[in-house]
């Protein structure tokens, strides 16, 4: 028999759950098919809603649950791992049959997981990963491959500025200790080390928002204005520095070669007009996969370890930006 606070945190998920998914109904379904049917409940921890990626990737984690007829109960951590770990122990109490967590940085995760791991729930990382001693902490990982991203990111710049003598760069990272945050940094530099051309000038965290994006931006230009490029890590970054670029009097696209990642419509929008050179995709929709893994994680099913999304880089370059989809994020 659960004690008093754990009962108070169950009937408070379940609250949360009917008031902020859709997935808890029941899928058009007649009452006798549910009934014969054990409904998987899913605990989502998602990091927060810093930006545009992060609401499109939250809001197709829920359709996806409601389309595969899982019960999810999703909490907002908004930004601190904190609220992450509590939410990690509400669904434990819960007794939920998974737990999917989009980590906000990478360490830090050891002892909760541990309790998950003895409450004999399995735990899918999305979007971002962890750094732990077991490794067996969590089941698998799906999400994209930042380094590719980074990389992806850096051979833009090669080709683009192939016949200039010198290029100076400016980087604007995402939060601190993240996973996109590291390797999209990492993947960047490995393509352009050993070319003593390329100089990042200056680094520093955005932290994903776009306020921060602005003023990182804003600071910089009033050290100097003999910037090449700008390397920034999400869109939402993108375009607060874009507003503090054009604020002083320069071109972004022009004056200033602008690299981004994420692939939000607005940025795509950006770069048809000129004032982005080069997107780099990295899909928040990535709901539907994690049902499939979350299935077989419930059936007691094995994973892959690792399952990245296919993604692709939209360039200056591209003739068939026109015909693009829209994004829907
Ligand atoms: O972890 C993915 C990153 O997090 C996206 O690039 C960014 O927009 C989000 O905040």
């Amino acid at each position: 028999m659960p004690n008093r606070p754990s009962r108070i945190a169950a009937l408070c998920l379940l609250l949360i759950c009917a008031l902020f998914t859709t997935a808890c109904g029941t899928n058009g379904k007649p009452p006798e098919s549910i009934a014969s049917e054990r409904t998987i409940l899913v605990g989502f921890s998602q990091l927060g809603a810093e930006s545009g990626w992060r609401v499109g990737n939250t809001r197709d984690v829920i359709a996806a649950a409601e389309r595969a007829g899982v019960r999810l109960m999703y909490l907002n951590a908004e930004q601190a791992q904190e609220n992450q770990i509590k939410a990690i122990r509400s669904f434990i109490a819960y007794q939920v049959d998974v737990i999917t967590l989009a980590p906000i940085v990478e360490e830090g995760w050891d002892t909760v997981l541990r309790e998950a791991k003895d409450a004999g729930i399995p735990v899918l990382l999305t979007d971002r990963a962890i750094s732990v001693e077991d490794e067996n902490l969590f089941a698998g990982f799906l999400g994209s491959d930042f380094l590719e991203e980074g990389r992806r990111a850096g051979r833009f710049l090669l080709e683009k500025t192939k016949d200039a003598p010198l290029v100076r760069i400016v980087e604007i990272s995402g939060t601190i200790n993240s996973t996109p945050m590291k390797q999209r940094a990492i993947g960047f530099r490995e393509i352009l080390d050993g070319d003593p051309r390329y100089e990042i000038i200056t680094s520093v965290s955005g932290d994903f928002l776009r306020s921060k994006g602005k003023e990182c931006m804003e600071n910089i230009l009033k050290e100097t204005i003999d910037i090449d490029v700008l390397y920034s890590h999400n869109d939402a970054m993108t375009l607060g520095a874009i507003e503090a670029i054009e604020a002083v009097g320069l071109r972004p696209g022009e004056d200033i070669i602008i690299i981004t990642v994420d692939g939000e419509q607005g940025a795509i929008d950006l770069l048809k007009e000129g004032r982005i050179n080069c997107v780099v995709e990295c899909t928040p929709l990535i709901g539907d996969m994690a049902m499939e893994l979350v299935k077989k994680l419930a059936a007691g099913e094995p994973i892959p370890r690792v399952t990245y999304s296919r993604e692709r880089a939209f360039t200056e370059f591209d003739d068939d930006l026109d015909a693009l989809p829209a994004r829907g994020y």
